[in-house]
């Protein structure tokens, strides 16, 4: 039967396809002055199947251009190749030899799924339409171990080695499997490296990014990240650690497990390159309720950096740049509240009527046990959804225990995440986009994400925190 449409559900300033099914990012890839978004697509049916690779333009993260496939699955009489996840290059120097007319060509590198054969190997295609369209390499597979689980390879220039490196997983050996490459058609193993960390379950998507530690560049770590099902849902656990072209070694302490997100939702991230900077772009899984006519989505594009903290060196995370300096723009309209004591609790009609907003709030604390938001209210007031920071048990979380028990597991009603605050305050990026929520504490040190599915008139919102002081709060309406 065909769901009814949704469009209470739809974000404003998330990425959707129009329709039909998306999960994971792909080929994340920055030309012509344009974020190149490629995302794992089903073009027939809102759900699962029939992978290619959907395509999206954007150049403010907001909004986006919706482009024909660009890759699509290939049927032939006897085989059924799947386009899975992976990455695109600009190859500059044409180190491929696929470039036209002194053009240099885009490559794609990804895994072919063959579900019929029970294979997965790695794949290439070449673009000399600026990404548009491309052509599978007449020699495919590029990288085949004869393997069922081998999968989602990502691929950069490594100035130091002069080489292309690929990381991609082998997924049921919770490795990181390292090539390099002179040409993008002939890989060399490099190393390995896993099982570490979280390794109960397959390891996918991973990627690797150099970061400056405190914004010194004289001071770069390598994060490696990878996707894997974690105990209470998706999880994309980091390491922090050095490569030397070759090899990557994690400073993890054994027995820890660092991930990106610690909410419900947030998985197979990768990353755009751009000028030195990594900004990361996650799939916001959702189960159920379903939605139409489209299913899945894209997370905010988060700006990493490493920054040392009282535990160690650890990931932070902020919206992308791109978008928080032209929010005034990007918004219907905005407002600004400051030193404001908190009584009762503090409506928000700034916010706008559509569950579509950026709150950006600092809470000097005083003696209030919990500080945040109160979302997603209900008419009649008898749902809502609490976010915000727990001074007692210093946890910044996602409350959804009263309006989502039909929609999340038990162990997921709440969210929290462990963040200690210094000097009484602490600051809240509260991103909501009608079944989207991104709460980001301390300038992204910790984040959860995870999925709502208000009624649609259930949009109010307030501050609360009784005795808590508002030191500045800055909301933007980014409903359409
Ligand atoms: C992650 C994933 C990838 C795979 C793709 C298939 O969500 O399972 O490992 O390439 O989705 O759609």
């Amino acid at each position: 039967a065909q769901t009814a449409e949704t469009p209470q559900w739809r974000p404003a300033y998330h990425f959707t396809p129009k329709k039909n099914w998306t999960n994971d990012p792909n080929g994340l890839i920055f030309l012509d002055g344009q974020y190149q978004l490629y995302y794992q697509h089903n073009p027939f049916e809102n759900k699962w199947g029939h992978m290619s690779w959907g395509h999206a333009t954007t150049t403010d993260f907001v909004h986006w251009k919706h482009l024909p496939v660009a890759i699509p699955e290939i049927v032939t009489k006897d085989t059924t190749t799947w386009i899975y996840s992976g990455s695109a290059v600009l190859d500059k120097d044409n180190t491929s030899g696929f470039g036209k007319n002194g053009k240099p060509p885009v490559v794609a590198i990804f895994t072919a799924d063959q579900p019929t054969q029970h294979k997965e190997s790695q794949f290439i295609a070449y673009s000399n339409d600026g990404g548009m369209s491309y052509t599978q390499y007449a020699k495919n597979p590029v990288i085949d171990l004869n393997k069922r689980d081998f999968r989602d390879p990502n691929v950069w220039w490594h100035e130091g080695t002069k080489q292309w490196i690929m990381t991609v997983a082998m997924v049921d050996e919770h490795m990181v499997r390292i090539y390099g490459s002179k040409n993008l058609k002939e890989w060399t193993k490099l190393s390995d490296f896993g099982p570490a960390g979280y390794a109960k379950n397959g390891w996918e998507c991973p990627f690797m990014v150099p970061l400056a530690v405190d914004g010194d560049k004289s001071k770069i770590k390598w994060m490696l990240s990878v996707s894997s099902g974690g105990d209470h849902g998706p999880l994309m656990q980091y390491f922090v650690g050095d490569f030397d072209g070759t090899t990557f070694k994690s400073d993890n302490p054994t027995g820890t497990v660092f991930s990106i997100d610690n909410g419900d939702t947030f998985y197979a991230g990768i990353p755009w390159r751009v000028e030195g900077k990594s900004t990361l772009l996650g799939w916001l899984q959702n189960g159920h309720p379903e939605t139409s006519p489209w299913k899945g989505q894209m997370s905010i594009p988060r700006d990493l950096s490493l920054r040392t903290t009282a535990d160690g060196v650890r990931l932070f995370q902020q919206p992308s740049s791109v978008i928080q300096n032209s929010l005034n723009k990007l918004s219907k309209s905005h407002a600004e509240i400051s030193k404001k004591t908190i009584g009762d609790d503090l409506k928000l009609p700034q916010a706008g009527s559509s569950n579509s907003y950026w709150i950006e709030a600092e809470f000097s604390l005083n003696d209030a046990k919990q500080a945040g938001f109160k979302i997603a209210q209900s008419a009649d007031g008898q749902k809502t959804i609490t976010v915000g920071y727990d001074v007692t048990k210093q946890q910044l979380f996602i409350d959804c225990s009263s309006a989502e028990k039909d929609n999340k597991s038990k162990e997921n009603l709440i969210q929290t995440t462990e963040l200690k605050i210094t000097g009484g305050t602490v600051k809240l990026q509260l991103l909501v986009d009608r079944s989207s929520v991104e709460l980001f504490g301390n300038n992204g040190e910790k984040v959860i994400s995870t999925m709502i599915y208000p009624d649609v008139t259930a949009t109010g919102v307030s501050a609360f925190g009784a005795g808590a002081k508002i030191t500045r709060l800055k909301v933007w309406d980014m409903g359409k």
